[in-house]
């Protein structure tokens, strides 16, 4: 349907996709007076667990706190490196500094925005304890190639799936294919939790050691102390930490599972309407799709701004403003922000450098409708011109 003439419309760069039922469904903890990690908490992680084919989940209280337990897990520390991608929310570095270890940045593909395989191997030492690849806006990385890499050179691998849920690889889902894989719930992802994590794993053991320090590394947990006939002290024979999630999250969790295909369907449906479309208007290229098995589930969508386009990406994005649109840069270069360059000095990360500057996430949600796609589409057009 075509777009009214000068209409001004407002759309957001993204919107969670919550409804009644989502409303409804923390009111059974409310009326339990169970309102922290409970039952509802392990359901969620039950049905995570079994959709991305993992063994356990476990949640958190967000994505950087899973990140960060997940490494202290399997003992990063002081006096270790972890090899990360630069080309990543700051979260996914912070976490390896909050073990006290040291971050080893490497570069991405530049088509797939991914880790690029060949730049880790020379980055690793004596020192390199882990890898942690990213699944960049929901795309998955080729974790089959990092995990390949981390056994010949006996490392751990800490997937970062933060916007990956439901992401496909090779016939299976992100989730189930690392030692450790860690999702986020916050409001910008496919689905919510309002803040939230969990990191999936198929090591029931460290699934065990995981639970333990999520909850101060308490030696029993609320719930099983509440169920006990008899008085249990606990102990605290470590330091944990709290990064539980609550059981009101946790039950609007479980809505958000209900749904997820359909939201991923929706998100798909109208991505693959910029991808036929976009292409016509000068100075963007749209997502690139790889050929080791990874459909794209657009967590968000993001163009590149080629050497033709007419004006540069800032003046672009405060345009689209001026007519209501939401746009963000793309995902940014961490080595670049102070807290790493006054540790690191300058690391040259050419690719890297060169996607943080040309690219830019444009409007995209489930619910999108197709008036507000056509204004978006019809904004572009007019402000970068045909192709
Ligand atoms: C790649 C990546 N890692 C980690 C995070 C942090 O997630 P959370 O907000 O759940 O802590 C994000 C959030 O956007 C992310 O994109």
């Amino acid at each position: 349907m075509a777009v009214e003439a000068n209409k001004k419309m407002n759309v957001p760069i993204t919107k969670p996709t919550l409804g009644e039922e989502e409303a409804r469904a923390p009111m059974a903890s409310i009326a339990s007076g169970w309102v922290t990690q409970g039952p509802k908490v392990a359901e969620f992680e039950k049905r995570v667990a079994a959709y991305v084919g993992a063994r356990h989940g476990v949640a958190t209280s967000s994505c950087t706190t899973g990140l960060h337990l997940a490494l202290h897990a399997i003992g990063v520390g002081k006096g270790d490196e972890v090899i990360v991608p630069s080309l990543t929310f700051i979260a996914s570095p912070n976490s390896i500094l909050y073990t006290g270890a040291d971050v080893v940045f490497c570069d991405v593909d530049k088509r797939t925005f991914n880790i690029d395989p060949s730049d880790v191997e020379h980055r690793i030492t004596k020192r390199t304890k882990a890898i942690m690849p990213i699944d960049q806006i929901g795309l998955a990385c080729d974790i089959d190639a990092i995990n390949a890499m981390a056994d010949k050179h006996g490392l751990e691998v800490v997937e970062d799936a933060a916007p990956a849920i439901g992401a496909p690889y090779k016939e299976a889902k992100v989730g189930g294919r690392a030692h450790q894989v860690v999702f986020s719930f916050h409001p910008r992802k496919v689905i919510t939790t309002g803040e939230g994590g969990m990191i999936t794993t198929s090591d029931d053991e460290l699934a065990t050691r995981l639970r333990t320090l999520r909850q101060h590394a308490m030696s029993v947990s609320d719930v099983a102390r509440h169920q006990a006939d008899r008085v249990i002290i606990e102990e605290y024979p470590e330091i944990g930490f709290n990064y539980r999630m609550n059981d009101i999250q946790a039950s609007i969790g479980i809505v958000q599972m209900n749904r997820l295909d359909d939201l991923l369907a929706a998100r798909r449906a109208r991505a693959e309407r910029y991808n036929a479309e976009l292409p016509a208007i000068r100075g963007l290229q749209v997502p690139y799709v790889p050929s080791y098995g990874a459909p794209h589930t657009y967590q968000s969508y993001m163009v590149t701004l080629t050497t033709d386009r007419p004006i540069d990406r800032e003046e672009l994005m405060t345009r689209l403003l001026q007519r209501g649109i939401a746009t963000r840069r793309g995902i940014m270069a961490s080595h670049l922000e102070r807290t790493y360059t006054s540790r690191y000095g300058t690391v040259s990360l050419p690719v890297t450098e060169e996607v943080a500057r040309t690219t830019m996430l444009i409007p995209l949600y489930a619910t999108m409708t197709e008036d507000e796609q056509t204004y978006v589409i019809d904004a572009l057009r007019e402000e970068l011109g045909s192709a």
